[in-house]
């Protein structure tokens, strides 16, 4: 019986290839094609566009990748806290102050929504980072604007005297995306320890590892008791942004409330999270990427120097210059060569954000750019 079950499925089967091959072409279901590589996929492309660690992942990240996945049946949960657990001891702090989060995007909202985002009232910096502004623009939020002063950094006293205490939260972004500028320590600590008494401040450090002096982390206001929640990211130096992970710096009562909002009980892979574990305790790779992209700036300045573009001094792994065409078809041509960046509109007048690459990466830039001449 099963012999003539087979046989009789074979026949069907067959009966239908059959058919099919007098089907004209057009009628025939054509097999599903792999999709075609994104363009940051393709090898060849330089992917100067999103400020990522051009160096990868440490080998260590990619070990601990390949040994987790014989244990991806498993919910992830051991390896929360024990990435808790480093982040707070390298920070000073009790686990507790920490949440973990699907990169720092995903707390940002969280946090975002419990403290007012939604129909509430919002200070941040004008131009900063641009994710932020489109989620406060999205969710609705009455959102102020406080142009950066005259050398690209935020202007403090200007935001310190529109800061009544009706908002609902302020957010800061140190160093800033995408002037790669920094606040003054001393002048943001004074400036956080009063806001915070008004309102709740968010300082978004998602380049700490790569900001230069006069940066500082304000991680201590959290250790005083500060109404400050501090935002960072693996996405930056330890090149996991693809991995998704992030975390959130606040006094226990902020933490617990951010995790009142939180909609998934673990939103990072087992995977993710074991990168993130090897990866932070791997000092050699991420000085090994810090000191790497120091050497990359000097360069870069020299080439836009050499071209006579203005540029504001990065005090991170990227570099925002002004360009003098149009920037839409400028970010086309350089597309057209391979090389992915950003361009934004500041104060009416276009301006190339570009993310320091390898030395091969910056050579290509720089050969784009001197044949584009934007
Ligand atoms: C200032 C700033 N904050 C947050 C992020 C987002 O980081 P994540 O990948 O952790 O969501 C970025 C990414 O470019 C950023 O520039």
């Amino acid at each position: 019986m099963s012999l003539s079950i087979d046989r009789r499925q074979w026949l069907k089967s067959s009966a239908l290839v059959a058919a099919s091959l007098a089907l004209p072409r057009e009628l025939v279901a054509a097999p599903a094609l792999p999709q075609s590589p994104h363009p940051r996929d393709q090898k060849g492309i330089v992917k100067l566009n999103s400020n990522e660690n051009p160096y990868g992942i440490s080998e260590k990240a990619r070990a601990a990748i390949v040994e987790a996945a014989d244990f991806t049946h498993y919910y992830p949960h051991p390896a929360y806290p024990e990435l808790v657990e480093l982040i707070a001891r390298d920070n000073n702090l009790t686990s507790d102050h920490i949440m973990l989060g699907a990169g720092s995007t995903e707390l940002l909202c969280i946090a975002g929504f419990r403290f007012g985002a939604q129909g509430g009232k919002v200070l941040m910096a004008d131009p900063s980072y641009f994710d932020a502004h489109d989620f406060y623009v999205r969710v609705g939020t009455d959102l102020q604007l406080v142009p950066l002063n005259e050398s690209f950094e935020h202007d403090l006293d200007a935001i310190d005297r529109r800061l009544t205490a009706d908002f609902d939260h302020v957010y800061i972004c140190n160093p800033n995306n995408p002037t790669a500028t920094v606040v003054d320590s001393m002048a943001l600590r004074a400036f956080c320890e009063e806001a915070s008494r008004r309102t709740m401040v968010f300082i978004d450090e998602a380049y700490h590892d790569l900001a230069l002096d006069p940066y500082d982390s304000m991680v201590d206001l959290v250790r005083d008791g500060a109404n400050v929640i501090i935002f960072r990211t693996f996405s930056k130096i330890h090149g996991l942004a693809g991995a998704r992970v992030g975390y959130a710096m606040a006094k226990p009562e902020i933490i617990e409330q951010i995790e009142e909002m939180g909609t998934n009980f673990a939103p990072i892979s087992n995977l993710s999270l074991r990168a993130a574990i090897a990866s932070y305790q791997d000092t050699e790779f991420l000085e090994m990427c810090t000191a790497r992209n120091h050497e990359a700036r000097p360069e870069l300045y020299a080439t836009l120097e050499r071209l006579g573009y203005f540029y504001v001094p990065s005090h991170t792994n990227f570099v925002l210059f002004r360009i003098r065409r149009d920037r839409r078809e400028v970010q086309q041509e350089f597309r057209d060569r391979n090389v992915m960046l950003r361009t934004f509109t500041i104060n009416d007048a276009p301006w190339i954000r570009v993310s320091m690459g390898t030395a091969e990466q910056m050579q290509a830039f720089a050969g784009a750019l001197e044949a584009i001449a934007p």
